[in-house]
C-alpha cells in the first residue's frame, strides 16, 4: 500500500496560537508530510476535493458539519496515536470519526481542522466461548450483526444499522432491547484507548476504571477508541422477536397516541415502539407510521399488541424475524432510507420519562399544520422512541454517566426541507422556530423537572445539566481535568475542567 503523497497547495493555515507554530512556513500539508511521521503502510493521508478525502469525510448530516483541511486515516493503532499527539502538540484542532453518524451542532464549531477517520478500524471478532464481541472504532452494528447471530448471540443496540457502534456507546446506547438488555454502554468490557496526550490505554473495571466510568456516556471527551470488548447475551427466544409496522391517517392520531400513552410508566420489559411521523402526499397530510415490536413469542407479543392493533390500521404487515434482521426490516425498511449520508437534518429531542398523550398530539397536530402551510419542508419527520427501562434501571445510576436511566422515551423533531435547511429559507426557519417550540411543550410533561436529552441525541444548544445531569458533572469534569485538560476533545458537547 502506498503513502498518500498527493501534494495539495493548501491556501489556510491553521488558526494556531503564535508560539506553536513550527515555523513560518508551518502547515497542514508539511505538518502531515514530514518524513519523521513514519506513518505506517495502508495509512492514507488526503487534502480536500480528492476521492479519498471524500470518502473519509462525508457525513451523515451536513447542518452545522465540521469542516477540514486535510484528513488521516491511520492504518494502525500506533498512526492514531501518532496523529494524536501530534495535533496536540501543534494545537491542530481535530475530531476522530467513526461512523460519522453524529449530528450535535457543536461537531461544526471545528473548522478547517483535522479529520482523523477511523475508517481502517471496521473489524469485529466473536469469542464464541466467552460470548464476547470485540469491534473497531468505526465498525457499525451492520458489519457484525449476521455474524453475531450465527453464533449464537445477540446484543443491545441502536434502532438503525448505519451508526459507530463505539460512537453509540460512548454516549450510552439507547434502543429497543433496552428493558431486557439495558444500554449499549451496559455491554461494554473493555476498550482500548488513545488519551489526549497520544498514549494507548486500556480501559475496564480493573484497568483505568475511572475512565471505564467516563467513556460509557461521555467518550467522546475523553479519547479515542480503538477497539472495544462487549458482553453479549445468548439468544432470546431463539433470537425471534415479532415486528409489527402499521399506519395510521391523521384522524387516528388521537387513538393512537391514546394506546401509546396508556403504557406510560408500565411498558412490558420486552416491548419497543417507534413512532414516525412522515407526510402522507396522497392524504395530504401527516400520518403515523408504527413500528411495534415484541422480543418474545409471536403469540405472547401479539397480545400486548392487542390495544393498537384494534385500532384498526390501514396498513398492517405482522412478520417473525430474527434479531439481525430486525433493524433493516422494521418501519417498513425504513433503514434504507435513514441511512444514507449528506442530507441536511436540523434535529431537537427531548427525553421523557413521562408519556403523555395529549402532548403527542398537539405535537402531531402542529406538525400537520407545518406540512400545509411550507410545502418545501414535507421532508420533516417526528420520531418518538418509546422503550422500556426495566433493565435499564436494574444497572445502578452511578455505575456510569448516563443521567436518564428511568427514561421510557426520546422524541425526536428533524427539520428537513428541499434548500437542505439553508439559513435564510423561510420554510427552514420556521422548522427551526416550530421544532423549538415543540420541544419547550415536550419538555414540559416529560417528566423531569426542565429540557434533557440524551448526549448523542443533543442538539448542542442544551445546557450542560441538560445533556449530561446535575449529579453526574462534578465527577465528568473531575475525569476531563485529569484525561483531557487542555481539552483536545472538545467538539461534541464538551465537559469543562472546573466548574
Ligand atoms: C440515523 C441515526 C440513527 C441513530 N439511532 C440511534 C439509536 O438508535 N440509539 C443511539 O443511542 N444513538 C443513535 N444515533 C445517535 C448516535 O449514537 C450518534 O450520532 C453517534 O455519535 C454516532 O456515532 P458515529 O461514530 O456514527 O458518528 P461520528 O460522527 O463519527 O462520531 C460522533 C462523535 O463520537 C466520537 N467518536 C466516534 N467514534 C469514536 C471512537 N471510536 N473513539 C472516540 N470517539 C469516537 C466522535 O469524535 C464524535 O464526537 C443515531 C444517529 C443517526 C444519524
Ligand atoms: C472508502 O472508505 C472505506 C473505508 O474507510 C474503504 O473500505 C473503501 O475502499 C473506500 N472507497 C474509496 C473509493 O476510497
Ligand atoms: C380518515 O382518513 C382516511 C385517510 O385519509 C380516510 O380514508 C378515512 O375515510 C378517514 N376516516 C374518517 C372517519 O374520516
Ligand atoms: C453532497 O451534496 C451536495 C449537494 O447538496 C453535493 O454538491 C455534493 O457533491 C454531495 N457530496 C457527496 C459526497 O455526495
Ligand atoms: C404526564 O402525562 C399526563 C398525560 O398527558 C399528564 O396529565 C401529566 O400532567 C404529565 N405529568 C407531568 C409530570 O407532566
Amino acid at each position: 500500500m502506498l503513502l498518500t503523497t498527493a501534494i495539495v497547495a493548501l491556501a489556510g493555515l491553521w488558526q494556531l496560537p503564535v508560539d506553536a507554530i513550527p515555523s513560518p512556513s508551518f502547515d497542514i500539508t508539511s505538518l502531515l508530510s514530514q518524513k519523521s511521521n513514519n506513518w505506517a503502510e495502508g495509512t492514507v493521508i488526503s487534502f480536500p476535493n480528492s476521492p479519498t478525502f471524500v470518502n473519509s469525510t462525508t457525513r451523515w448530516n451536513t447542518y452545522d458539519e465540521p469542516t477540514y483541511l486535510a484528513a488521516v486515516s491511520p492504518a494502525t493503532e500506533a498512526d492514531v496515536a501518532k496523529v494524536v499527539k501530534l495535533a496536540s502538540a501543534f494545537n491542530v484542532p481535530f475530531l476522530a470519526t467513526g461512523g460519522r453518524h453524529g449530528y450535535t451542532t457543536t461537531l461544526g464549531n471545528l473548522q478547517k481542522g483535522l479529520a482523523i477517520d477511523l475508517g481502517q478500524f471496521k473489524s469485529y471478532s466473536i469469542d464464541k466461548a466467552a460470548g464476547t464481541l470485540t469491534v473497531g472504532g468505526a465498525t457499525t452494528l451492520h458489519d457484525f450483526q449476521d455474524a453475531l447471530y450465527e453464533a449464537g448471540y445477540m446484543i443491545q443496540s441502536g434502532s438503525i444499522s448505519c451508526p459507530g457502534y463505539v460512537g453509540v456507546t460512548i454516549g450510552s446506547g439507547v434502543g429497543r432491547f433496552q428493558g431486557v438488555f439495558g444500554l449499549v454502554a451496559d455491554a461494554l468490557v473493555s476498550a482500548r484507548l488513545v488519551t489526549a496526550d497520544g498514549r494507548v490505554v486500556e480501559v475496564s473495571k480493573t484497568q483505568n476504571p475511572d475512565l471505564f466510568w467516563g467513556i460509557r456516556g461521555a467518550g467522546a471527551n475523553l479519547g479515542v477508541i480503538t477497539s472495544a470488548t462487549y458482553q453479549a447475551h445468548k439468544l432470546v427466544n431463539q433470537g425471534q422477536m415479532l415486528n409489527a409496522d402499521l399506519i395510521f391517517p391523521a384522524n387516528k392520531s388521537k387513538e393512537y397516541f391514546d394506546v401509546l400513552g396508556s403504557l406510560s410508566g408500565k411498558m412490558p420489559e420486552k416491548l419497543a415502539v417507534i413512532t414516525l411521523v412522515v407526510y402522507d402526499p396522497v392524504a395530504q397530510a401527516a400520518q403515523i407510521i408504527a413500528n411495534w415490536v415484541y422480543i418474545g413469542p409471536k403469540d405472547e407479543g401479539l397480545r400486548v399488541l392487542a390495544p393498537v392493533l384494534a385500532l384498526n390500521p390501514s396498513v398492517s404487515n405482522i412478520q417473525v424475524v430474527p434479531w439481525n434482521k430486525l433493524v433493516t426490516v422494521a418501519a417498513f425498511g425504513a433503514d434504507a432510507l435513514l441511512c444514507p449520508r449528506n442530507q441536511s437534518h436540523n434535529t431537537y429531542w427531548t427525553t421523557l420519562r413521562n408519556l403523555s398523550s395529549s402532548t403527542f398530539q398537539t405535537t402531531f397536530e402542529k406538525v400537520n399544520t407545518f406540512y400545509k402551510q411550507y410545502p418545501d419542508g414535507r421532508a420533516t419527520t417526528l420520531n418518538l422512541e418509546t422503550f422500556p427501562n426495566q433493565a435499564t434501571l436494574a444497572v445502578p445510576d452511578d455505575s456510569s454517566p448516563y443521567p436518564w436511566r428511568d427514561a421510557l422515551g426520546h422524541f425526536q423533531i428533524g427539520i428537513s426541507t428541499t434548500s437542505n435547511n439553508a439559513a435564510n429559507d423561510p420554510t427552514a426557519q420556521a422548522g427551526d422556530l416550530l421544532a423549538r417550540q415543540l420541544r419547550d411543550g415536550l419538555a414540559a410533561t416529560s417528566g423531569y423537572p426542565e429540557l434533557t436529552v440524551y448526549v448523542n441525541y443533543a442538539h448542542g444548544d442544551e445546557k450542560l445539566r441538560q445533556k449530561y445531569g446535575e449529579r453526574k458533572l462534578p465527577r465528568l469534569v473531575g475525569l476531563k481535568k485529569k484525561w483531557d485538560p487542555r481539552n483536545v476533545f472538545r467538539f461534541n458537547n464538551d465537559l469543562p475542567t472546573q466548574l
